[in-house]
């Protein structure tokens, strides 16, 4: 895939921004709080119809105005991906529009090939990306949340359905959590909590199911990009863990999945009532990171979170983002876009031209920000060199 052309109205310092982008690597170089985060963020922002910051969507509104609007053009045929003449680029793209705007009144409407979208789940994973941040460190450091919302953004962008089990399944849990509330107060028959049951197992298994396969295929590129990114030093290890109560329904058959979720609910039913909220469910899922490396000949294996270096957590958190690009270009046969935030200025120059080898290996359309030029990028192929100041792009 490829971002043509971006438009940004309104969103965060960018008052009226149109920009081009017709080479493979875009380098946004300017000084701090100049915009180059908030134009990263307006192309995810396309994607996921989130920000990666995790701001109410209202905090994208630039200051005193009332609504943004953000539109994408982007070049999504299989073929351009490995196409570098622009004429044939031309001929053989096929182009996709998407459009989202924002109200301060929490009004949002998506439009693709400038047709409203009225299930979100049409519009997001249309434009397929990944973007590493800073904020990607959280995926080692971070809460279970922040894993879970990892692995759910990834099943976004490759599967349809994937969304609508997921927003079943948050509206069937706070229905269930309300019942809860109202059995332990005595207003509501404990009978009652069986048909929630059902729906929250139809929707549960299929959640559990579509990440434990997702994740399969994730460990398998994680470990190698891992390895390639530590010259083979440390092999990175993924374990999906489900809460204790439901250990092992990932590799059983769904009947048996919906049979062991069911159990669990039924066995953690009087707790439940007695904490007013679900304790079995994906909704509590993790997914472990395990770094085994070697030590005067002895090998140690450790779970990443408390023991792993700063250095380590971002390779590792690189590692699981270029792993997400694999899975996104292997089940979709699309080649997503990929977004670097100040990634550059974290790494010395080695790193830095080996991190940039390896995107020209992958052939990805890729928006890097810095705060400086280095005289290596100018060499890097296919390049632009873009320069952010004061929400204005030159
Ligand atoms: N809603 C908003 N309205 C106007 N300006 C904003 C808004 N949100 C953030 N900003 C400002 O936008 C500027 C650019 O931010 P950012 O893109 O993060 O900069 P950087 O170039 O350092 O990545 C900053 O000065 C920030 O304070
Ligand atoms: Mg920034």
């Amino acid at each position: 895939m490829r971002l043509d052309h971006l438009v940004l109205r309104n969103f965060r310092n960018y008052v009226d921004c149109e920009v081009d982008f017709p080479n493979r690597v875009n380098l946004i170089i300017g000084g701090n709080a100049q915009g180059k985060t908030s134009l990263l963020e307006a192309i995810y922002f396309l994607s996921t119809a989130k920000s990666h910051r995790t701001y109410p969507d209202n905090e994208l509104i630039r200051h005193n105005e009332d609504w943004f609007y953000l539109k994408g053009i982007i070049a999504c045929s299989d073929k351009d991906d490995s196409c570098t003449d622009p004429d044939e680029i031309g001929i053989q793209s096929d182009l996709m529009t998407l459009e989202v705007s924002n109200q301060l009144n929490g009004r949002k409407r998506f439009k693709l090939n400038s047709h409203l979208q009225k299930k979100l789940s049409q519009w997001i994973g249309q434009f397929k990306v990944v973007f590493f941040s800073p904020e990607s460190l959280t995926l080692v450091k971070g809460s279970p949340a922040d894993r879970r919302r990892f692995i759910d953004l990834l099943l976004f962008q490759i599967g349809s359905t994937y969304l609508k089990h997921l927003q079943n399944y948050q509206s069937v849990l706070k229905q269930r959590n309300e019942l809860l509330k109202q059995i332990r107060s005595k207003q509501a028959n404990v009978k009652l909590l069986e048909a929630w049951d059902t729906l929250l197992v139809e929707d549960g298994v299929a959640i559990i199911q579509a990440r434990s396969e997702t994740l399969d295929q994730l460990k398998v590129h994680a470990q190698a990009k891992h390895a390639e990114l530590t010259g083979d030093c440390e092999k990175l290890e993924l374990i999906y863990q489900p809460p204790a109560i439901l250990t092992g329904i990932d590799s059983v058959s769904r009947s048996e999945a919906v049979e062991q979720f069911r159990k669990a609910l039924n066995t953690s039913r009087d707790n439940d009532i007695l904490r007013g909220t679900t304790s079995a469910g994906p909704h509590r899922d993790d997914f472990k990171l395990v770094l085994e490396t070697q030590w005067e000949g002895t090998i140690l294996r450790e779970e990443a979170k408390p023991f792993s270096s700063q250095g380590q957590q971002r390779t590792i958190a690189l590692a699981l983002k270029l792993a997400e690009l694999e899975v996104m270009r292997q089940t979709t046969h699309k080649t997503p876009i990929v977004l670097l935030d100040d990634v550059l200025s974290e790494l010395d120059e080695v790193r830095s031209t080996f991190l940039l080898e390896l995107l020209q290996d992958l052939n990805a359309q890729t928006f890097i920000t810095s705060t400086h030029l280095d005289v290596w990028m100018r060499e890097v192929k296919d390049c632009r060199v873009l320069t952010v100041k004061n929400g204005q792009i030159d």
